[in-house]
């Protein structure tokens, strides 16, 4: 699978621009804040339907204007495939602006409903430095880069997680409106309970599939991780529910309200990982009922899906914490190696690389590592600031490209 060719119009800091590229190894070149982010993330956008460093869509459209739009020409197994994303303003774009942006996107030429339609065509792996974030950031980071991956293997996951965020919304809204009320009718309670419902079927799909993810790549990071290391360093990995440990951050005074016997249906990771989906399902649902009050006294819901976290340890002690910045850079670089094998064994082909500024990140070794990895069927295209980091062998082969101010083209040695 590669990336034949890029058109861009009105694309963040592009007013319009065309790249060709090969089946291989792909340079972009570029000093500072002159657009090689933007472009891959246009590749990235046409791949997942998402631009993850943008809070909101309206964010790609280029100040000034009101429309934007990204045309793409990839081969997958010998055919030649389309997709297209437009973005419309009623009104030029500026930086943190508001309002309605209309999206409307064409696979093949043919207009589709939504998003997911781009889901499970063109399969990207994606590594830049902003992946640090995986480990020193929220848990809305660690949660978002397995969910993100989960859809790529399985673009139905797409669906599980949307019904999952709109109950969630929905039931959030009623928390909010039953806690203004002095008691709760058995009209309310049953209404809430229709969400609980809900939530707690969704959430079971999204909690099994996050932890199966997990199980098939942790012996692979572990791989990658023992290799960076010289063996020396084991790499684990803990799914952490948060409904379940919400006891101990807990006031007394919410556990005597909640009853005696609010720990009766926690259990351990292992015994969560062997439920059967039913089973798991009404554990949620009784740790709703449980957390009732201090959900309608925090207006938000304390159980599912969107409250876990993942915990990486090394050598058993948490990374986030006692991980050195280098020990950091490996995990990151692990689990982005666990990722892309993963991938590449469920389409069994090459997804497409792309590689923003990430080899001035690492030391030798582990940039060794990354381009090992890379085997000349695979696309990778990589964005640098300066050539100088990357290998002769890997110059031989690869089409270079520079970036200036937003406009493209071949670079001097290449024309
Ligand atoms: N909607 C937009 N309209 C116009 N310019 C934008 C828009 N969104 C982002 N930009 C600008 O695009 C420029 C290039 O950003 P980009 O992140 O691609 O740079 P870069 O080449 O990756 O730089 P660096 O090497 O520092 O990472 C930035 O100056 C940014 O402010
Ligand atoms: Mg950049």
């Amino acid at each position: 699978m590669y990336v034949k060719s890029l058109k861009l119009k009105n694309y963040r800091n592009y007013k319009s621009g065309f790249l060709e590229f090969q089946q291989g190894k792909n340079i972009i070149i570029g000093e500072n804040a002159q657009g090689k982010t933007n472009l891959l993330e246009a590749v990235e956008v046409l791949s997942t339907g998402k631009a993850a460093r943008a809070a909101d869509d309206k964010e790609l459209v280029l100040w000034g204007e009101n429309s934007a739009s990204l045309d793409l020409l990839f081969e997958n197994k010998g055919y030649e495939e389309s997709l297209s994303f437009e973005w419309l303003l009623k009104e030029p774009a500026r930086p943190g602006m508001s309002g309605r942006c209309q999206k409307s996107i064409k696979v093949n030429g043919v207009k589709q409903e939504s998003i997911k339609s781009l889901l499970g065509r063109l399969i990207t792996v994606s590594f830049s430095s902003n992946d640090m974030k995986i480990l020193r950031d929220g848990p809305k980071y660690r949660r978002d880069w397995l969910d993100s991956m989960a859809m790529r293997l399985k673009p139905s996951f797409h669906d599980t997680v949307s019904n999952y965020n709109r109950s969630l919304l929905q039931r959030n809204k009623l928390l909010k409106t039953l806690s203004e009320k002095a008691r709760l009718t058995v009209q309310d309670q049953d209404e809430l309970y229709v969400w609980d419902k809900q939530l707690a079927k969704f959430g079971t799909l999204i909690i099994k599939r996050r932890l199966q993810l997990l199980s098939e790549l942790l012996p692979i990071a572990e791989r990658f991780q023992s290799a960076l290391s010289r063996e020396s360093e084991k790499l684990e990995i803990d799914y952490a529910f948060r409904a379940r440990e919400e006891t101990s951050e807990q006031s007394q005074d919410d556990i005597a309200e909640e009853g005696e016997n609010s720990d009766s249906t926690l259990r351990s990771l292992d015994e969560i990982k062997a439920m059967e989906d039913l089973e798991l399902a009404k554990m949620l649902l009784k740790l709703m009922k449980e957390r009732r009050w201090l959900e309608l006294r925090r207006k938000q819901s304390l159980v599912g899906p969107h409250r876990d976290n993942l915990i990486f340890k090394l050598n058993g002690a948490a990374a986030d914490h006692f991980a050195s910045q280098g020990q950091q850079r490996s995990i990151v670089l692990a689990l982005k190696l666990a990722e892309l094998k993963r991938v590449e064994n469920e389409i069994g082909e090459s997804p497409v690389l792309l590689l923003d500024d990430v080899l001035s990140e690492l030391d030798e070794k582990r940039a060794a590592l990354l381009l090992s990895c890379v085997s000349d069927k695979m696309q990778t295209i990589m964005s640098t600031t300066h050539l100088t980091a990357i290998e002769e062998s890997w110059l031989d082969k690869a089409r270079i490209m520079s970036v200036q101010q937003g406009r493209t083209s071949l670079h001097l040695n290449q024309v």
